[in-house]
């Protein structure tokens, strides 16, 4: 087959890049075209403004909905330790293992999938002249023909660019003809006017309210944001596509209302990320991390993986903080005398975003002016829920309510 590759920050994904994959499609250069969304990218490392799981699954959802044939999308980047260069994200890509394996779950025939494939790397022409610049060039052009797009109109000097890279460092260059809209990023960024973007895009960024004063992490500072860019990298392997978008929207919930309240943002930051983050590991191994923070005050297979998260985000994600910790610890049940911290967390867990449990539009109003009332508003619905489960709080729960006033 011959296949497109398209980098990209996809930040948002936007019409703009929806027409370099049809043009590209329809040029009859490529067979399909792989969108592959940085994770670190080299040139801006952390000014991505969302963290690499939303914007991969963004782009999974504009693919899945595009209605184009061929389209797909790869996660290769999660793979690769530090900042991804093309030259490596490109040699685990053209993995004749990898690319097999991915065309098949992507509906490719076994054939056809197993077959050699030649490679494009898809790109602007505007890009074409920066990319001498580029790390490992020389590599790139061992592993892809460049294929770029121009634009009817575009002054780009294409032959002289063109020239510029064969001649430097060997390889090929090709050309097609982009149709479409003409929109960017940061524009896109700057407006917050998402009309540029598939519905699928759009409809993302509204369940999980990406884009807003709360997702630019303001008030957290530079290290918090990248051990946060960083966590979710590492998240990604852990845990399904619902439950790792909850967790970034809890620690991004978590900084917000630390800042309404006066809490250290940072520390609300990453202990709202790590919260759930053994949730899905197997229910023995849950019950161990849980017992060496613990002991045996959590018999609730529910309730394992807060104390157990608590002994994994403290072994595996290097916090040291007892704060954090004891927030992860604590996120389920609550407890007497809780930290604002603690009570940050256990409140950003429940009216997140994304959560459509219940009409939660009043309790995240009142999360936004008073802290406790929003607790007894939370504690109601809980009650209400183990109630018709017919389940038993536990008596941490009962110390908090009573903390509470209820
Ligand atoms: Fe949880
Ligand atoms: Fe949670």
């Amino acid at each position: 087959m011959r296949i497109g590759i398209y980098g990209g920050s996809f930040d948002p994904f936007h019409n703009g890049h929806q027409a370099m994959v049809r043009s590209a499609l329809a040029s009859g250069y490529v067979d399909c075209v792989i969108a592959v969304p940085s994770v670190r990218n080299s040139f801006k490392r952390y000014t991505a403004v969302l963290a690499a799981p939303y914007r991969y699954y963004m782009t999974l959802h504009a693919a899945e909905k595009s209605g184009l044939e061929g389209f797909y999308v790869s996660d290769v980047e999660f793979g690769i330790e530090g900042v991804s260069y093309t030259a490596v994200m490109l040699s685990m890509l053209t993995d004749p293992v990898y690319i097999s394996r991915f065309l098949q779950n992507n509906g490719v025939s076994c054939k056809a999938a197993s077959e050699k494939h030649s490679y494009y790397w898809i790109m602007g022409s505007d890009t074409l002249a920066t990319f001498e610049h580029w790390y490992r060039p020389e590599t790139i052009l061992k592993y892809v023909t460049l294929l770029a797009a121009v634009r009817p109109g575009d002054d780009t000097d294409i032959v002289r660019a063109s020239d510029s890279v064969t001649g430097n460092f060997g390889g090929e260059v090709e050309f097609f003809r982009l149709d479409g809209v003409n929109c960017s990023s940061s524009a896109i960024n700057s407006t917050g006017d998402f009309a540029c973007c598939p519905d699928a895009v759009r409809e993302f960024i509204d369940i999980h309210s990406l884009y807003t004063d709360n997702t630019k992490l303001a008030n957290c500072s530079e290290i918090a944001r990248e051990q946060f860019f960083d966590n979710a990298v590492k998240l990604y392997p852990e845990l399904k596509e619902k439950r790792l978008l909850h967790t970034l929207n809890v620690g991004i919930l978590s900084a917000h209302l630390a800042g309404v309240y006066g809490a250290d943002a940072d520390k609300a930051l990453i202990a709202g990320q790590l919260h759930d983050c053994v949730k899905e590991k197997d229910i023995e191994e849950q019950r161990r991390l849980a017992e060496s923070y613990s002991g045996d005050l959590f018999a609730d297979k529910k309730l394992l993986h807060s104390p157990g998260g608590a002994t994994y985000a403290r072994d595996h994600y290097g916090v040291s903080d007892c704060g954090i910790l004891d927030a992860i610890c604590y996120h389920t049940t609550g407890r007497g005398n809780m930290t604002l911290l603690e009570k940050i967390v256990y409140l950003a867990d429940k009216i997140e975003p994304s959560r459509t449990y219940t009409d939660l539009s009043d309790i995240r109003k009142a999360a936004e002016t008073d802290l406790d009332e929003a607790m007894r508003m939370t504690s109601a619905c809980v009650v209400a829920k183990f109630r018709k489960q017919g389940r038993e709080l536990h008596p941490l729960t009962g110390d908090m309510m009573r903390d509470l006033g209820l």
